[in-house]
């Protein structure tokens, strides 16, 4: 089969959260199992093209006339590291090259809807000009939802790809993409055939997220539990009737990791290695995380540890209700996050304020790891949870999992008290500080019974959640589509 993954981000070449993560690693996957899949990003202006050893694509110029502009696309393209998966990327100065950050904080509205226009309509236009034909285009989240709006939807100027299924997964559906209606001229799109109720139009804006719903050939929500969820008024984001409806073309597949990447044995970013069988590597990456952050040296004191985006999605603002519970008291808590000032705000003060809770305010990758093996426990309070990868991460470095119950986490983590043979972490359901901090003291409690502890941390670590299931649930879809023609 031949496969485009169309992705906003793609990890290592510019990462921001777990979208990236998928993309970097779920093609490399499809590609083991002996499909020809190719990857395509903007060439954002933070991507190392020296780095990644990015070579152009020649002959590969071409102009898009949207609405009165005219914008230039031309292809660059390497491979995912350690694989033969080609990564196009589409040049564009103004539009992506100019931009340091994927997603910067105070961009325009407007702007950030023509970019990912010129995202979507060059990569079509870009593969067509290459004559890469592919049966599917995976898309991913809204910033590609204007695919199959354009291929299954207005149809116009894509004759091309009348033999391609549409793929759409959704990793978030609180971003949607929604802004007015005279984004369609930019877009090239006749408002007759898609602003309509069952198409794009919402509230009387454009939705590029429904209209990927409305009209991909298949849906994929990022795990079983979000799939259901996302029917349901408390997590629809307003788009819960229209998934109900067409429930028919949806399916839940849940989220790996990258096993080379996020592995203890051989992590090359961490103090030291260690494994299931050995874990006193382990220790030694708590010592010299708890000495990073001035905390006190001590094994006995349990680190808890946080990396995620700092958005209300994360649960954040139970945390900040019990900070008062957890300053100075018997453990330690270490941040790593960016995002909305609020919280970025939240955790400054308490960084300044207490002797315990630390935040690094920033986006750290080599830290990231350092956090996932040097911690004892792995907070995820979340609000929802589309998939999540931390407690995945978490899981392969043997730190325990306290999370919330809701989407990948109710899928992928076994509350220990309600399973003390096969428990791999910590589940509370309402969402609650008392909850959460009810749930904390309890997995400190049973940190202190070392035999208990550690049967709990190999749980963990013997949980499988790489990409090869996963992989084949994907390689199935894609088949299911090139049948369903
Ligand atoms: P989301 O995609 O909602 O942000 P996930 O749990 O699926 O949440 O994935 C988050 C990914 O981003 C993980 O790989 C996590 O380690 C990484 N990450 C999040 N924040 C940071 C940060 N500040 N520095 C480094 N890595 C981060
Ligand atoms: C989103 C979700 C997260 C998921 C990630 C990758 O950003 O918030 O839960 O793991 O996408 O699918």
């Amino acid at each position: 089969m031949r496969i485009l993954f169309a992705s906003a981000e793609v990890a290592p070449f510019a990462k921001v959260g777990g979208l990236g993560d998928v993309a970097g690693s779920l093609p490399k996957a499809i590609n083991e199992l002996g499909n020809d899949i190719r990857v395509i990003m903007p060439l954002w202006g933070c991507i190392d093209k020296d780095k990644f050893d990015l070579q152009d694509v020649p002959d590969s110029t071409i102009t898009l006339k949207l609405d009165a502009k005219n914008v230039s696309v031309s292809l660059k393209q390497t491979k995912l590291p350690d694989s033969d998966v080609i990564v196009y990327f589409v040049v564009n100065n103004e539009y992506f090259g100019s931009l340091n950050e994927v997603y910067p904080k105070n961009c325009e509205a407007e702007v950030e809807q023509e970019r990912f226009l010129v995202f979507g309509i060059g990569s079509l236009k870009l593969m067509e000009k290459i004559s890469f034909k592919p049966n599917i285009i995976h898309c991913n989240d809204w910033h590609t939802a204007n695919i199959p709006v354009y291929l299954k939807g207005s149809k116009n100027h894509f004759n091309f790809y009348t033999s391609s299924s549409v793929l759409f997964s959704i990793h978030n559906l609180a971003y949607q993409g929604i802004y007015g209606k005279e984004i369609l001229d930019f877009a090239n799109i006749s408002s007759e055939k898609v602003f309509t109720p069952d198409g794009l139009e919402f509230f009387g804006d454009v939705n590029w997220m429904k209209g990927a719903i409305v009209y991909s050939d298949q849906i994929n929500a990022v795990s079983k539990t979000y799939a259901h969820e996302i029917q349901i008024p408390e997590f629809g984001e307003g788009l819960d009737g229209l998934l109900g409806l067409r429930n028919y073309k949806l399916t839940g597949i849940l989220n790996g990791i990258d096993y080379n990447i996020w592995n203890p044995k051989s992590d090359s970013l961490i103090q030291t290695n260690y494994s299931a069988d050995d874990l006193s590597g382990k220790k030694e990456c708590k010592k010299a995380l708890q000495k990073k952050f001035k905390l006190d040296q001590k094994l006995s004191i349990p680190l808890l540890g946080i990396v995620s985006r700092l958005v209300d999605q994360k649960g954040l603002d139970l945390l900040a209700n019990i900070a008062n519970d957890l300053k100075d008291s018997s453990l330690q808590l270490i941040v790593l996050g960016t995002g909305d000032e609020k919280y970025e705000k939240i955790f400054r003060k308490l960084t300044k304020n207490t002797s315990n809770i630390k935040a690094l305010i920033g986006y750290d990758n080599n830290l990231a790891h350092q956090i996932y093996a040097g911690c004892d426990m792995f907070l995820m309070p979340s609000r929802f949870e589309p998939c999540g990868l931390g407690q995945l991460i978490a899981l392969r470095y043997g730190t325990v999992p306290i999370v919330r119950k809701t989407g990948g986490l109710a899928d992928t983590i076994i509350d220990y008290t309600a399973d003390n043979e096969l428990g791999n972490g910590f589940i509370f359901d309402k969402y609650s500080s008392d909850e959460l901090l009810d749930t904390i003291n309890k997995a400190i409690k049973l940190f202190k019974t070392k035999k208990i502890w550690k049967h709990i941390v190999i749980n963990a670590m013997n949980c499988e959640f790489s990409w090869q299931k996963s992989a084949l649930e994907y390689q199935n879809l894609y088949k299911n589509l090139i049948k369903r023609r």
